[in-house]
């Protein structure tokens, strides 16, 4: 799937560059890729830093694994193999929104870790900042928001992440969000205090 079957393919470079998007934005464009298990309180998280943005007048844009997997990736299951397909489309997608200007925020188990550092390989360094969404399976299995951990339990649900199929963890992450053990607002502020550090919300001009 990762081979290219194009060829006589030449790039067209737009005159409007990332830079100026940006300036005209206000703040820098990142990846901010949220990992965990199913349950963990990546979309929740992300969805609340997305608001927190928007509030403060930024350019964001939410992919989350269960709408992306209706249309963009909805051919794929929950092999490795198409894991590792819907990680790469999610990634090339993200990576365009960056380019756009776009703090993009993407919540997918992305459970395998060389499908994550692909994509981290893919973008500018700097610009993927990895939030491990920490949450103990038993929390996660307790919630079951979506019943799926029982149905995976009885073998209902093939390949489920945590149950039948693994969850490799990021070995380092730009930050560790213990969903379990923080409130919502309390994550946020993490991710807030993140993005400060890395300069994404105040704009460098003449970058
Ligand atoms: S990923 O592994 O490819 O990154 P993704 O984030 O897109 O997964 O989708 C995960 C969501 O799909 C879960 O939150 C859950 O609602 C649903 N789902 C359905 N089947 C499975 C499965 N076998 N393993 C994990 N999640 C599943």
């Amino acid at each position: 799937m990762n081979k290219t079957k194009s060829s006589n393919i030449v790039w067209h470079h737009a005159t409007v560059t990332r830079q100026r998007r940006e300036n005209i934005n206000g703040h820098k464009s990142v990846l901010l890729w949220f990992t965990g298990l199913s349950g963990s309180g990546k979309s929740t998280l992300a969805h609340a830093v997305e608001e927190a943005l928007h509030q403060q007048g930024c350019r964001t844009f939410v992919f989350d694994g269960d709408n992306v997997r209706k249309g963009l990736c909805a051919n794929l299951s929950f092999s490795k193999d198409d894991r590792k397909e819907n990680i790469r489309r999610v990634g090339e997608m993200a990576k365009l929104f960056v380019e756009a200007g776009v703090i993009a925020l993407t919540a997918f188990i992305s459970p395998y870790r060389e499908d994550r550092l692909r994509v981290r390989s893919m973008m500018p360094h700097g610009d993927f900042l990895e939030i491990y969404c920490t949450c103990p399976l038993s929390v996660c299995e307790d919630r079951d928001v979506k019943g799926f951990y029982a149905q995976a339990r009885i073998g209902k649900i093939k390949e489920f992440t945590g149950i039948s199929s693994p969850y490799e963890e990021p070995e380092k992450p730009e930050l560790v969000v213990a969903t379990d053990r923080l409130s919502l607002e309390q994550s946020v502020n993490e991710v807030l205090l993140l993005l400060n550090r890395r300069g994404i919300l105040e704009l460098s001009h003449g970058k």
